[in-house]
């Protein structure tokens, strides 16, 4: 029985999560919720070594202190860029552990009268979940952190051989919940790691955000399934948190691909996201200095600005604020265009944008800005691609094909700011860099930005 103040802190940790999940929700009060989850994470973590005499306190000690020293190694030393690799990380560890902890308790069943049913099924599930998100996720960290191609990974069979491991696997949790043991447990962390990374292999470029999601809620139901193993109320709640936000997450970031969860990640198997070639071809484009753009500029009544990754790698947002700052003074209406995927995690250019004091009512959503391109007079494309290609609208089988985009190419004229021809995260050609009223500024972006705005400040 959990003595009663345990289950008062356990309430306590609770809310915390539900306040800091809130918090979450919004840019402003972001770093306040991770704050209130953090801390509830600590007392829910702290309050375990007073609930009851625990045995092995020094390995666990040692494996505590192990974990908070590289957790907080790697989330200080991570870039931003970096995040989404990190995430898959931290939620893939999570995932694993849950699914230790199962194996455990299954082991244990082995040699003391089983639990009802329910808890042993519970427990194998756990194990295979576990497994497939620990497994996945270190594949997309793989293909996140460019140790391994961003594109589809198919061969002939997988699709059977996937759907075998899942029947084998189901059959697998039928037999562990009837005669548990450290046999049938293995069997199942070896057929949820097997799953896992087929699972994940064909999902490529743009879509693996959406998987990082989704092992993401696969996560939050170990911990939920775990948590009902071992009898704990907060795992349990703290997992269906995870796993329900999680799902929604991934539904959301599918709508704003334009896709849908089963396409990502099965799109591939049926031919469908394996398209684009990746490569840049040498037609002729216009490209023209800094100095041509600020006077571009100078001539706008209206200027649009569309973030993207680039502008995160090259660190361009405090110049990029200081010119808006500057055609705001004299009388240019500017405003930011934020595509929902834009960057490498979701709210990436709100978050970046945020970091260099861009006041949030300058940054406009997809679907109230896109009205507004036809009436512009200049788009300046910083460090962006794949978010404004037309090739979501216009060719059937490309990878973003169905992803709504900003609809750049209806305004007067448009400036990409990159440092070359090559294509973004899809790995596909952008036609709109071609289109003769597209102009190029080549270069870093932090650098191309700190020149247009001293040409801007000169005019
Ligand atoms: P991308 O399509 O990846 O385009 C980024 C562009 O930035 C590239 O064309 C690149 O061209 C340029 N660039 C890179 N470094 C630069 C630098 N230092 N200076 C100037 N330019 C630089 O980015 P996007 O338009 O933001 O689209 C996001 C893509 O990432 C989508 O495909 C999306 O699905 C995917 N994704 C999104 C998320 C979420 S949830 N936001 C997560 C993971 C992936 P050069 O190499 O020529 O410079």
């Amino acid at each position: 029985m959990i003595p009663v103040w345990v289950q008062v802190v356990y309430l306590v940790a609770a809310v915390c999560f539900i306040l800091a999940l809130k918090g979450l929700s919004s840019p402003k009060t972001a770093r306040r919720g991770n704050l209130i989850g953090a801390a509830g994470a600590l007392v829910a973590t702290a309050v375990v070594f007073f609930e009851r005499p625990l045995g092995n306190i020094v390995p666990i000690l040692i494996a505590v202190g192990l974990g908070a020293v590289l957790g907080a190694v790697g989330a200080r030393r991570v870039q931003m860029t970096q995040m989404p690799q990190l995430v898959a990380l931290f939620n893939g560890v999570g995932g694993g552990a849950a699914a230790i902890v199962a194996v455990a308790e299954l082991h244990g069943f082995d040699r003391e009268p089983a639990p009802s049913a329910v808890t042993t099924t519970a427990a194998a599930f756990t194990v295979v979940v576990g497994a497939v998100s620990f497994a996945g996720s270190l594949v997309t960290f793989a293909k996140l952190q460019g140790l391994m191609t961003t594109r589809p990974v198919v061969f002939p069979g997988l699709p059977v051989l996937f759907a075998a491991t899942i029947l084998t696997a189901i059959a697998a949790i039928v037999i562990a919940a009837v005669d548990p043991g450290l046999i049938p447990a293995i069997a199942l962390a070896v057929l949820g790691l097997l799953a896992g990374v087929l699972l994940v292999l064909p999902v490529g470029g743009a879509d693996v955000p959406i998987v990082i999601s989704l092992l993401n809620a696969f996560t939050g139901l170990t911990v939920a399934a775990g948590g009902y193993v071992l009898g704990n109320v907060l795992l349990l709640i703290a997992g269906t948190l995870v796993g329900a936000s999680g799902t929604l997450l991934t539904v959301m970031m599918a709508r704003g691909m334009g896709r849908s969860v089963t396409s990502t990640l099965f799109g591939a198997l049926r031919g469908g996201s394996t398209l684009g070639a990746g490569t840049a071809s040498d037609r002729p484009v216009r490209s023209a200095t800094a100095q041509d753009i600020a006077i571009m500029l100078g001539y706008a009544s209206r200027v649009i600005i569309v973030p993207g990754y680039g502008l995160a790698v090259a660190q361009a947002q405090h110049a990029l604020r200081e010119l808006v700052d500057v055609l705001t003074e004299r009388g240019i209406e500017v405003d930011y265009a934020i595509h929902p995927v834009a960057g490498r995690m979701p709210g990436h250019m709100n978050v970046l944008l945020a970091e260099a004091q861009v006041p949030y009512e300058q940054l406009v959503e997809m679907d109230d800005i896109n009205p507004r391109f036809k009436h512009s007079d200049v788009v300046l494309v910083v460090g962006a691609n794949d978010v404004v290609n037309p090739a979501a609208k216009t060719t059937p089988g490309a990878p973003i094909y169905g992803m709504p985009i900003l609809k750049v190419d209806e305004a007067k004229q448009v400036v990409f700011m990159k440092r070359s021809m090559r294509p973004g995260f899809a790995g596909i050609e952008n036609e709109l860099l071609y289109d003769p009223k597209t102009t190029l500024l080549f270069g870093d972006a932090k650098e191309t930005m700190d020149k247009l705005l001293s040409a801007v400040k000169a005019l």
